[in-house]
């Protein structure tokens, strides 16, 4: 094991040995291979520079009690940067080849997969570049597709303690844009908002739709859901949301797990007094707890910083017991590595 500080981990960058980095070039990918180089040396007029032609994806390495190492639904993520890639005219990874690539990464890296019990994970990045020598805007004609990985720990302060949050007047994606695909550019266009949200001391903005700025989308990089007073698991449906594999996870949980009913739909930002808890979803944010959310002049308060909901706990310790072995899961949520 290498000597890091597991428990103070946050969501910073640390080269690690060893990545996967493959080629895409006259219709084919290569077969990929494991370096240490984590550098990339690309053509100064790739599209993925100019045009934002590339996307990426995240996925967490988990250690178990019993010190085995696993992957949570990469297959769902190897889906996900798929149909992305229709959106943005990237050629495809097979589910095969993205799932190999991650394990590959994990068995290579395996010291910086963080002990069970630390709160800590091996995050994976997988992620795909335009590159070559090209002017118009066209599809590239080679791409990189490439998996690096570091150990991490909560994306947003202290894991389960919730977090407060205000409404953003920008959008991060557009109807019918590219809101639903893991591209940059809807990264790019949120840096602005979110530096405007910690400037007015909120960890991150919630977006509103882009079309009536009266429902939630997402909150910072992650999804919302909220628990209505009478216990349903509610979440937003929209095509400019990204599809969260967390989120989706959720929903299972609530309903085979916690015996929840369960609401995609339109979640009206004027009426947050429906939710008893609320809370963020994703890879990174894992499940983080609402404390507040400002939207406008209003405050509307879930709980202070010291407290989680019992719904939000039991969700938390469900899919996270799932994760870390503790708890059985679904048939194919997990992929042993060792
Ligand atoms: N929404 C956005 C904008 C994200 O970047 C992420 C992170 O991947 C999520 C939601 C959560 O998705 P997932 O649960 O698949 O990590
Ligand atoms: C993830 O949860 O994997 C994300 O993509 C969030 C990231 C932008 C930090």
């Amino acid at each position: 094991m290498v000597d890091i500080k597991w428990e103070e981990l946050g969501f910073t960058y640390m080269k690690t040995p060893k990545r996967y980095v493959s080629y895409w070039e006259n219709g084919k990918w290569d077969d990929g291979v494991l370096t240490g180089e984590n550098k990339l040396s690309i053509s100064e007029a790739s599209c993925g520079l100019h045009y934002g032609q590339q996307c990426f994806e995240g996925l967490k390495a988990y250690r178990t009690k019993d010190g085995s190492i696993q992957l949570f639904r990469p297959d769902m993520n190897a889906i996900r940067m798929q149909k992305t890639n229709q959106r943005v005219m990237m050629p495809e990874v097979s589910v095969e080849k993205f799932v190999d690539a991650c394990m590959q990464v994990v068995k290579a890296n395996e010291e910086y997969v963080p002990p069970y019990g630390t709160g800590a994970t091996l995050y994976l990045r997988p992620f795909m570049v335009g590159i070559g020598d090209n002017l118009g805007v066209r599809p590239a004609p080679k791409f990189i597709f490439s998996v690096f990985a570091v150990p991490v720990g909560a994306y947003f302060k202290g894991g389960l303690s919730p977090v407060n949050f205000m409404t953003s007047e920008y959008d991060r994606a557009a109807p019918n844009g590219t809101g639903m695909a893991k591209v940059g550019g809807n990264y790019a266009g949120s840096l602005l908002p979110h530096h405007e949200a910690v400037e007015a001391g909120f960890a991150d903005c919630i977006y509103l739709d882009p079309k009536t700025h009266t429902m939630i989308e997402e909150v910072g990089a992650a999804n919302f859901f909220g628990i209505t007073k009478d216990n349903k698991f509610v979440t937003p449906k929209s095509d400019s949301i990204l599809p969260s594999i967390t989120k989706y996870s959720l929903i299972q949980v609530a309903k085979d797990y916690l015996n929840m009913e369960v609401e995609e739909r339109d979640v009206p930002i004027d009426n947050l007094d429906e939710f008893a808890e609320a809370g963020a979803c994703g890879t990174a944010a894992v499940i983080t707890p609402i404390g507040g959310i400002k939207h406008k002049d209003k405050y509307t308060v879930f709980f202070d910083e010291n407290e989680v909901g019992p719904v939000t706990r039991k969700l938390y310790d469900t899919l996270v017991g799932i994760q870390l072995g503790d708890v059985e899961a679904p048939e194919g949520w997990i992929y042993k590595v060792k």
